[in-house]
This record gives structure tokens, C-alpha cells and sequence, in this order.
């Protein structure tokens, strides 16, 4: 007999920092102008961390709206998924930090490094962990504090990229067909050098010469990610809507990495999805990084645009270069954990 069991979405949050940085302060620090960004990117103003943020910091703000509005404690998190390329330390994980703040005793912690595509991944990830039957309540967080990596000389890159974090509760269902429908995961580390912070792993530790160098900081080279980008999340989008046996029709809404506006249009295009139905916030918040999606993901649950028993499609890029996408199926109802604090707090979930 099939054990496995379904999983679905119950809280959602989100965190940007309060400081914004507009491309017309860009102007001021390097040789650029808001016509190439918006144009190239169409990004118009991103976020920025205070001295006192951090990618723990963040992700504990957007994790803590997700638990409020799943309803559930921290001693309910069964586990916690973490995904991001610029946590607080190399060692020890954030994940761990994340779980202290939250005082998730219980959980397990662990943290996903797969660059912008790390929050598919550990969506994907925790769906297995619940249809197995091993996990029953995960936090799952994207997070990026990526301004503190960036090179603020190179235009190639500092006017790309933003800070923040988003969260989601994942929980188990008994609905038939819920969690994720499909899903492609995907790597080609041949691409490695087309975006790279090249020091401060253990290859090449952080030195004088490295830093006077600048490999400390995030490279990329554009044009190759660009190609990588459009290639791989339009083809990944039509894998996984084929492999469940479904049409662009029966996609409600398409949420893809907010790297850049021209790549989100193309894949939505060549997948047959509506622009209607297409979450995009890069102007707003510029590319997050593993924490773009569940930004774009928390804004539409807050927006009423996702609505019980809607189909998502999530698709992600990135560094490694990697790739993901999954077809996610809500639950038509909520579900609650088995725990008297919150009985019946999912009631109304769709905001
Ligand atoms: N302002 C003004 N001019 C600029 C800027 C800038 N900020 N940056 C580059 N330019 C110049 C270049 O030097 C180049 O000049 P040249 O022709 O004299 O050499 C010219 O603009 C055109 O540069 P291109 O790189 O060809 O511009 P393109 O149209 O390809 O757009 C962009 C560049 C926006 C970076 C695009 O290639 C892109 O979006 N790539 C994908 C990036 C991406 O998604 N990265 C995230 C990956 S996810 C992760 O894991 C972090």
C-alpha cells in the first residue's frame, strides 16, 4: 500500500530591509544610469541591510509572519530548511542560528547553498521529508544578504542585486495530490566560472592579495547567465508541466527567480503562460538570490492571488550553474498540526 502522504502550504512571510537604494543613487556611485538598468533588467530600486541585519536576522522576521499565519510554534517545526549563499558564517550553518532565534528546540536544521535556485530545491526537498512520513510541520527559508558581497565598483553586478529574505510553513496534508506535482532539479558545474566569488572557500582562503584583488567579491559574466537563464527555465518550465500531464491552462500562477524582467517575460513566453498570471517583483527588490521566489511567492499569497488549491510553478536559476523547477498543488483546505495551541488558527489562511 502508498504511505506517502502529501504536503502543502500554510503560512507564508517576508522581509525587506528598510533601507532602499534606487538606481538614481546607483548613478551617484557608479558609471551607470536607471534607462540601462530598468531597460537591461528592469529593476528600479532593491534593498539594502543595516548594520545590524543579517541573513539569520532576516530570515527569523520572514519565518515568524509564515509561523503566524500556518499557526504553528516553534515547538511544532519538525524542520528547518534554510537556502542561501551568504549565510552569517561559513561555519557554523545559519540554519542553526535561524533555530535558536526561533527557539525551534525540536527541529532539525540544515542549509541549502544551490545560489538562486535553493529555495526549489528545498521546497522539493521538505515535500519529501513530509511525504515519507519523517517531518509533519518544516520552515522552509530563502535569504540573501548579498550587498555585503558585492563589489560597489563593478556595474556589471552592483546594480543587480538586493537583499532579504521570505518563508514558507510546509505542512503535511491528507489531501489527495497536493504538494509537488513534478519537479526537475539541476546542475552543470562546468559553468562554475560564470558566477563565482572566487576567494574565501577553502581553495583560495581570504589573503591581503586576494582582497586587494577584489575575489572576495561576486563575479559574473552576464551575457553566459543570461543565455543559461533563459535556455534552462524555459525548458525546465515545459519538464515539469509534461511530466504531470498538464498545460500552461492549468498553471494559476508562474513564479519564477526575480533575476531579471527581459528572462522572466521570455520563459513565461515560450511556456505559454499569460503575463497575467506571472509574479514579478524585480523591480522592487532586484534579484534575492535564493530569497527571491519566496518574496514573489509571500507578496502574491498577501495580494489574494494565490488561492486554495491553486497549481504554482516555481522556477529558479543560478550559480553552479543550477536550475529547478516544481509544480507545487495547494491543499483546497488547510491543514493544521495536531496541537491544541493552534486549533482552528488556519481558518481564513487566504488573507
Ligand atoms: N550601466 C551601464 N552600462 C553597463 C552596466 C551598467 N550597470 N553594466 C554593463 N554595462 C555595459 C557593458 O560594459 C557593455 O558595454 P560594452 O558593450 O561597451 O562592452 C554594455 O553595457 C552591454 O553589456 P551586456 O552585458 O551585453 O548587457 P546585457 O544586455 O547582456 O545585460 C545583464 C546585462 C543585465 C547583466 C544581463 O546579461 C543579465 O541579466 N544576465 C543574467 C544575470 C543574472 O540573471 N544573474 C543572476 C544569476 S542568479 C544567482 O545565482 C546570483
Amino acid at each position: 500500500m502508498n504511505t506517502l502522504r502529501t504536503s502543502t502550504i500554510t503560512g507564508w512571510g517576508h522581509y525587506a530591509p528598510e533601507r532602499v537604494l534606487t538606481n538614481a543613487d546607483l548613478e551617484k556611485i557608479v558609471d551607470t544610469s536607471d534607462e540601462w538598468i530598468q531597460s537591461r533588467s528592469g529593476i528600479r530600486e532593491r534593498h539594502i541591510v543595516g548594520p545590524d541585519e543579517h541573513t539569520s536576522t532576516m530570515s527569523v522576521a520572514a519565518a515568524r509572519q509564515a509561523m503566524e499565519r500556518a499557526g504553528v510554534t516553534a515547538d511544532d517545526l519538525d524542520l528547518i530548511l534554510v537556502a542561501t549563499s551568504t549565510p552569517d558564517y561559513l561555519t557554523p550553518p545559519v540554519s542553526s542560528q535561524v533555530q535558536d532565534l526561533l527557539g525551534a528546540h525540536r527541529a532539525g536544521a540544515m542549509a541549502l547553498v544551490v545560489g538562486c535556485t535553493g529555495f526549489v530545491y528545498a521546497v522539493v526537498s521538505a515535500h519529501q521529508f513530509i511525504a515519507a512520513g519523517a517531518a509533519r510541520t518544516v520552515l522552509v527559508v530563502g535569504a540573501e544578504t548579498i550587498s555585503r558581497n558585492l563589489d560597489w565598483t563593478d556595474r556589471t553586478t552592483c546594480v543587480l542585486f538586493g537583499d532579504g529574505a521570505g518563508a514558507i510553513v510546509m505542512q503535511a496534508s491528507d489531501e489527495p495530490g497536493a504538494g509537488v506535482q513534478s519537479f526537475v532539479l539541476g546542475s552543470d558545474g562546468s559553468g562554475a566560472e560564470h558566477l563565482i566569488q572566487p576567494s574565501g572557500g577553502t581553495r583560495t582562503p581570504p589573503s591581503a592579495d586576494t582582497i586587494a584583488a577584489g575575489d572576495n567579491y561576486l563575479r559574473m559574466n552576464g551575457r553566459e547567465v543570461f543565455k543559461f537563464a533563459t535556455t534552462k527555465m524555459s525548458e525546465s518550465l515545459v519538464q515539469v508541466m509534461d511530466e504531470a500531464g498538464i498545460t500552461a491552462d492549468d498553471i494559476d500562477l508562474f513564479v519564477p527567480h526575480q533575476a531579471n524582467a527581459r528572462i522572466i517575460e521570455y520563459a513565461a513566453k515560450k511556456g505559454g503562460i499569460p503575463m497575467e498570471k506571472v509574479v514579478m517583483n524585480v523591480d522592487r527588490y532586484g534579484n534575492t538570490s535564493a530569497a527571491s521566489i519566496p518574496i514573489a511567492l509571500s507578496e502574491a499569497f498577501e495580494a489574494g492571488r494565490v488561492k486554495p488549491g491553486a497549481t504554482l510553478a516555481l522556477v529558479g536559476f543560478g550559480a553552479g550553474l543550477t536550475w529547478a523547477a516544481c509544480l507545487f498543488q495547494l491543499a483546497a483546505e488547510p491543514v493544521a498540526t495536531e496541537t491544541p495551541q493552534n486549533a482552528g488558527a488556519v481558518e481564513g489562511w487566504i488573507a
